[in-house]
């Protein structure tokens, strides 16, 4: 295998060497026979060092317990979907570590997140991973009540209670912000706006996405054997498919991936697939590529449909074949939808902790969050996301299938097998990456300068929140 080197000039420029002699992932598009919108056909990379990146971040209880003070409370988090909590009354109890918080539709137009915490002696209001509809939240302890918009119900024997006014005696708030779909939620009274936040290009991409006319239709939860951050960082590049799924590497464009950054909050990968990868030019014809790629579905797609024409990519044979079992699965009308939704791996952060996947294919969303007993790992989620349908009636959002930490992505119910099998990839790199930090006589990552820029943009912010001691 050539190992890639720029030229002299490219190095000096650094951050500006790319695959030699690959297309870029916008000329690859630029190739589709159905042309893609402003937001794929874009990009946003910028060089931010080279430096290495400190370990101690992975390994240290207490720099776990300066993110909880320094990180967490100051950063927009994805709660639950609008579709969680659809009626007036409707409730979801979200966690991140040891904070806790009821998220209630009050009315119709009007979501609210309140501390999941009794102002009496301190017991949570509703158990954590629960969920459910009332007209009142009413603490099993002693029976002290709050009515949906938080003013207080009921305290028991108020006249025991001369100090507290029930009148003022509110449920306090933490800010909450809906997109997409998306509920989010600030425990910062002085962070910025979830559109500021976001940052106004990458708020022009997530806008187009119209992701509030999806609904989950599968989700699976499983922690994962590492720190939360090292777990993110383990799918915000394709610099390690070649090693770590081999299975997937022929018809992914890999090497020549796309990579950009927006702002202080927000970046993206745009990985290519139908074609080959660099790393295996020479090897494998197109007829090859579609073989592989559709390795494991001929049933589904029939052998005529899998023979190239003379001339033919597999990447427009593929585009043209998902358009066709998208419509009729979805009953919907794709003639607009460029081949790049349709077929490639479109992956967004936004920060701390959420990965957007807007693509046709497998349109999905990621959660990472810190297990709060146990900073080597990490609270993962992963839903599913389908078009409501034509009908207009959204159906009910999948209960999570939780995974036992034994088990494999495989057998969760409704996840694609390949898929899950691609997940447990990556679990078994977690375990022996967060194990090598502990045990590695360097203490710091080294990072490439372009295929990697989302974990050094990611850990820049971390740092910016967290700061480096004390
Ligand atoms: S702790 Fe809630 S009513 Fe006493
Ligand atoms: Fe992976």
């Amino acid at each position: 295998m050539n190992k890639p080197i720029g030229t002299e000039a490219q190095n000096l420029a650094r951050g500006a060497a790319r695959y030699p002699g690959a297309p870029s992932t916008q000329e690859i598009i630029a190739s589709d026979r159905v042309k893609a919108p402003g937001w794929v056909c874009s990009e946003s990379y910028e060089f931010l060092g080279d430096e290495d990146i400190s370990t101690d971040r992975y390994t240290e209880v207490a720099y776990a317990e300066r993110e909880f003070e320094r990180l967490w409370p100051h950063t927009w988090q994805f709660a639950c979907r609008e579709e969680h909590i659809p009626e007036v009354g409707d409730y979801h109890v979200y966690d991140i570590g040891r904070h806790s918080f009821i998220v209630t539709r009050v009315a119709a137009n009007e979501v609210r997140a309140y501390y999941n915490a009794c102002l009496h002696r301190g017991t949570k209001l509703r158990a954590s991973g629960t969920e459910g509809n009332t007209t009142e939240f009413k603490c099993s302890f002693h029976g002290w009540s709050w009515n949906l918009d938080g003013s207080q119900k009921e305290l028991l024997c108020p006249w025991d209670f001369p100090h507290v006014d029930i009148a003022t005696n509110k449920l306090p708030q933490v800010r909450v912000e809906l997109l997409g779909g998306f509920v989010f939620i600030n425990m910062d009274p002085d962070a910025p706006t979830l559109a500021d936040y976001i940052g106004p290009a990458a708020m022009a991409h997530i806008r187009e996405w119209k992701l509030e006319d999806r609904y989950i239709y599968c989700h699976v939860a499983k922690r994962l054997p590492a720190n939360w951050k090292l777990s993110i960082a383990a799918f915000m590049e394709a610099y390690h498919v070649l090693d770590t799924h081999p299975q997937v590497s022929v018809t992914n464009a890999d090497a020549n991936s796309q990579y950009d950054v927006y702002g202080e909050h927000v970046n993206r990968f745009i990985s290519p697939l139908g074609v080959l990868s660099p790393h295996h030019y020479g090897k494998y014809t197109e007829q090859d590529i579609m073989d592989q790629f559709t390795l494991g579905d001929s049933s589904a797609l029939g052998d005529a449909t899998r023979t190239l024409p003379e001339g033919g990519t597999a990447r427009q044979a593929m585009a043209d074949m998902f358009r066709g079992m998208f419509e009729k699965a979805t009953n919907t009308d794709l003639g607009g939808v460029s081949d790049a939704e349709l077929l490639d791996c479109f992956s967004y952060t936004l920060f701390p902790n959420i990965f957007l996947f807007p693509g046709i294919s497998l349109p999905m969303v990621y959660r990472f969050r810190p297990d709060p007993r146990d900073h080597r790992w990490t609270l993962y989620e992963v839903l599913f996301l389908r078009p409501v349908p034509l009908d207009g009636k959204r159906p009910y959002p999948a209960e999570p299938v939780r995974l036992t930490d034994e088990q494999s992505f495989t057998e969760a119910e409704g996840m694609d097998p390949g898929f899950g099998a691609i997940l447990d990839q990556d679990t078994d790199n977690l375990i022996l990456q967060q194990e090598g930090i502990e045990a590695s006589a360097k203490r710091g990552l080294t990072l490439g300068n372009y295929q990697e820029i989302r974990i050094r943009h990611f850990e820049r912010a971390v740092d910016r929140y967290v700061g480096t001691k004390g």
